[in-house]
């Protein structure tokens, strides 16, 4: 295993939990809306705006196909990434792939709308999208309750379970 995906809804605690996971085990984390922004000079919100979704969406393409030569990464996704079949394909080669998973009142609660997340301005849309992807994020390899306790606690609990699945051994999943 090179790499642990993290995926599952916006506000579900990726980004987060994500750099806990990686100094637990002593490997790096990229952010991979942080790095499309880099690598882009624009916010995601600017990308969106100016060049629309499916311009957003072949950039979080670009950037799995590039994860896929980093190895000893902890790798948060952007909500929307494993939803697309082709991403996900990318992101799950070599990789336990993890869904935080939390509960859409909680995610309302938890993501403001701010502008920040085009997708998140919409509440209504917000709703459809969530049952839309969970048939997605249930291709995830290992599933995890994103509410069980504080970023701490989700960070050993994402450690654990991925360590059941060869965490430490290179290798083992031989995907
Ligand atoms: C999106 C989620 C966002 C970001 C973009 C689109 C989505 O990431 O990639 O606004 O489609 O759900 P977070 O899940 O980190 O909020």
């Amino acid at each position: 295993m090179a790499r642990i995906v993290l995926v599952g809804f916006m506000g579900a605690g990726k980004s987060t939990v994500g750099p806990l996971v990686a100094d637990l085990l002593g490997w790096r984390f990229v952010d991979v809306d942080p790095r499309i922004e880099q690598e882009t000079g624009l916010t995601v919100a600017e990308i969106f705006a100016r060049h629309g979704e499916a311009h957003f969406r072949a950039e979080e393409r670009r950037v799995a196909r590039q994860l896929a030569h980093e190895d000893r990464v902890v790798v948060a996704t952007g909500g929307g990434a494993f939803a697309d079949a082709e991403t996900r394909e990318v992101l799950r080669r070599g990789a336990v792939v993890v869904w935080l998973r939390c509960d859409l009142e909680t995610i309302l609660g938890r993501v403001p709308d701010d502008g920040s997340r085009p997708l998140a301005a919409n509440r209504e849309r917000m709703r459809t999208l969530f049952a839309e992807r969970e048939s997605s994020y249930r291709l995830a390899d290992v599933t995890v309750d994103a509410q069980a306790g504080g970023p701490g606690e989700v960070a050993r609990l994402i450690t654990q379970a991925v360590g059941g699945r060869g965490a430490g051994g290179a290798g083992d999943v031989d995907r």
